[in-house]
């Protein structure tokens, strides 16, 4: 039987365990990134493994998220991340050199390898036919030193695209129309794989934007084969060596298949506040609009920004609307300003921000109270943005530009006539804001600022775990509730004891303070609980609360992780109603629990109504190990001094 493209990559890099679907494998990472928001910590994990060089075939430390610097600590982190990466084999991409995403795929991403990254889009790689991965920071700190990736073998989706889009159609309308189909809980422990004739119609950026915002489906990732459209965009690199051609057999056997014939597609728009609540541009027409922000690591490519520039040629903003753009790397700003595109978007009153997530992450320019905000980004979470009663809604850059213009949203489908944007034969290269790191043994001193605190360790998981009920959030909640990451608190990601006076603050103000004053306890949550971001301070932050499990309807998968990996029990519910049976304060008991995590069940006893409930752990043996030891770190520590 043949192989999808996803299994030959596995094949080629497992180290642990066998390729049966949902059993855990461990694989071998080539490459690894991280960004400033969860790099100090991935950094400070590496250091606390005293591993003094990395192990991977590269690694990348960029700062891209935050780099508004209203104090010290924002530069003094990127001081300690430039000089710990000079000192460990780690390249440093400067900030203004681009968003993380953006230029992997430019300058470092190699078909066939795999990354994990410690962003959650880091599936974006699978644009150019790597097998990519979003992971918490310790996990890619693990792969930095030499660790294997621990994943479920996934279920593999044949997302089999035929046709050709039309005019005012983009790549973004795919995913939009594989997240309407999927839903945000479609993805879990699956890899989208992209096939069929429709492929070949799409360059590598337009693949990139498909493969970035399938993060959105919950995926483990998702992935194009390495063809002719990926060996001349690594041509026009200037890296064609890089390439190999990678694709499925042709009897591969798939788990799923989505249709979509692009042809028939249309545009369409992520309505507030989940990806996935699609519906037609056309069908929301006229709504009117406050602002329009162009940029992200989903649409920030040298096409998508020429087409915005076509669209806006010679036109002004809509009076009613403030407009942004944000250049996804320094490649795309200087292409942009040499051939004069960008003054075309300078002239339409449009703002340029510099190359960054900005805006993406509510680093500056929160809409209106109350506002409508068009974006072309992958997320839109309430209060992400830094606005909570904005509603935000997800497009693509042709609808976002046409909408600029005509205040209001507006379908781009028959409206704009698009000059032919095609990719250019050669990108402009230049690599000298990647800074290499020290020759390996070379003294180079870390510097660490004030702001940097060590991060918390849990204890080792007792028999009997107790205490109370400390919080009832609802379903989908995501990091951002957990650990939110705005402009106030972004530069205190490496201070986890500040953080975490604002842990789940965006559920109950006074979470934190009830989590001290009882010396931690439990969180009950709803169904896909930690989707959305990466951010392993949504386990760190609990972690120096005390909570000691978190029971749920279900769980998202980096999340989940990332509780495990810093010792902090995941318990599903057996029975979903149980969410309903549990208030906050009542103190709740699990007997036994080392013995009990083992088996897979575990009972909950509810001391204060004097009732149980069943519970599920479904872990493999090595994290079970984790949960004993109270954490991977900890757990690592045990070994070495045993
Ligand atoms: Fe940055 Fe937003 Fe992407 S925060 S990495 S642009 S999802």
């Amino acid at each position: 039987m043949g192989l999808t493209l996803t299994e030959k990559i596995i094949r080629d890099h497992l180290v642990v365990g066998k390729m049966e679907k949902g059993t855990e494998i461990g694989i071998c990472i080539d490459q690894t990134l991280t960004q400033d928001s969860t790099g100090t910590m991935a950094y400070m994990q590496l250091e606390a493994m005293e591993v003094p060089w990395v192990k991977t075939k590269r690694s990348l430390a960029y700062v891209d998220h935050n780099m508004l610097q209203e104090g010290p600590e924002n530069m003094d982190d990127h001081l300690y991340i430039q000089t710990v990466a000079k000192k460990h084999g780690v390249y440093f991409s400067r900030p203004g050199n681009g968003i993380c995403h953006q230029v992997e795929i430019e300058r470092f991403g190699v078909p066939g390898q795999t990354l994990v990254g410690s962003d959650s889009h880091t599936p974006t790689g699978g644009g150019i036919g790597m097998l990519a991965i979003g992971a918490g920071g310790l996990d890619v700190a693990v792969a930095m030193a030499g660790g294997e990736y621990y994943i479920t073998m996934p279920r593999i989706v044949r997302v089999e695209l035929t046709g050709k889009l039309r005019g005012g159609v983009s790549s973004k309308d795919i995913i939009l129309e594989v997240l309407r189909q999927c839903t945000v809980k479609g993805g879990v422990n699956k890899v989208f794989e992209y096939a069929g004739p429709g492929v070949l119609t799409l360059t590598v950026p337009e693949r990139a934007t498909i493969t970035n915002m399938g993060a959105e489906l919950g995926a483990t990732t998702s992935i194009f084969p390495a063809d002719d459209m990926t060996r001349a965009f690594l041509k026009a690199q200037d890296r064609e060596s890089d390439f190999v051609a990678l694709a499925a057999d042709a009897d591969a056997q798939y788990d799923q298949v989505v249709k979509i014939d692009l042809s028939a597609l249309e545009p369409l728009v992520a309505c507030p506040h989940s990806p996935d609540a699609v519906k037609r541009v056309a069908d929301l027409e006229g709504m009117p609009v406050n602002q329009v922000c162009i940029g992200s690591c989903t649409n920030s490519s040298y096409l998508d920004l020429m087409k915005v520039a076509a669209i806006m040629k010679g036109k002004t903003v809509a009076e009613n609307v403030e407009m942004v753009v944000a250049p996804g790397s320094r490649q795309v700003l200087t292409m942009l300003a040499e051939n004069g595109a960008l003054a075309d978007i300078l002239g339409t009153g449009a703002r340029v921000l510099e190359c960054g997530c900005g805006p993406c992450i509510g680093m500056g320019q929160a809409p209106c109270t109350d506002g409508v905000s068009l974006r072309t980004f992958n997320r839109n979470f309430k209060g992400r943005s830094g606005t909570v009663s904005a509603d935000i809604y997800l497009l693509s850059p042709e609808t976002a530009a046409i909408s600029a213009i005509e205040g209001k949203l507006t379908n781009p489908l028959g409206k704009v006539e698009l000059p032919a944007i095609v990719m250019p034969e050669h990108f402009k290269v230049n690599d000298n804001a990647v800074v290499p790191p020290a020759p390996e043994g070379e003294d180079v001193e870390i510097i660490r600022g004030p702001n940097i605190k060590p991060f918390p360790l849990a204890k080792p998981l007792k028999a009997t775990v107790e205490g109370k009920a400390l919080i009832v959030v609802e379903d989908n909640i995501t990091t951002d509730h957990i650990m939110p990451s705005n402009a106030k608190l972004l530069p205190f990601r490496s201070n986890i004891p500040y953080l975490a006076d604002y842990c789940l603050t965006p559920c109950d103000p006074d979470f934190p303070q009830r989590a001290k004053d009882n010396g931690g306890g439990f969180i009950i949550a709803g169904s896909n609980y930690g989707q959305g971001s990466s951010r392993e301070h949504a386990a760190l932050a609990p972690v120096y609360l005390g909570i000691k499990g978190v029971v749920a309807k279900s769980f998202a998968r980096i999340h989940k992780n990332n509780l495990i990996n810093n010792g902090i029990l995941p318990l599903v519910f057996e029975d979903p109603a149980d969410y309903d049976r549990i208030a906050v304060g009542d103190d709740l008991k699990i007997d036994d629990a080392v013995d009990a995590i083992g088996t897979g069940r575990v009972t909950l006893t509810n001391v204060t109504k004097n009732e149980s409930y069943p519970l599920s752990i479904e872990i493999s043996e090595r994290q079970r190990e984790m949960l004993v030891a109270g954490g991977l770190i900890n757990r690592m520590k045990a070994r070495k001094d045993a």
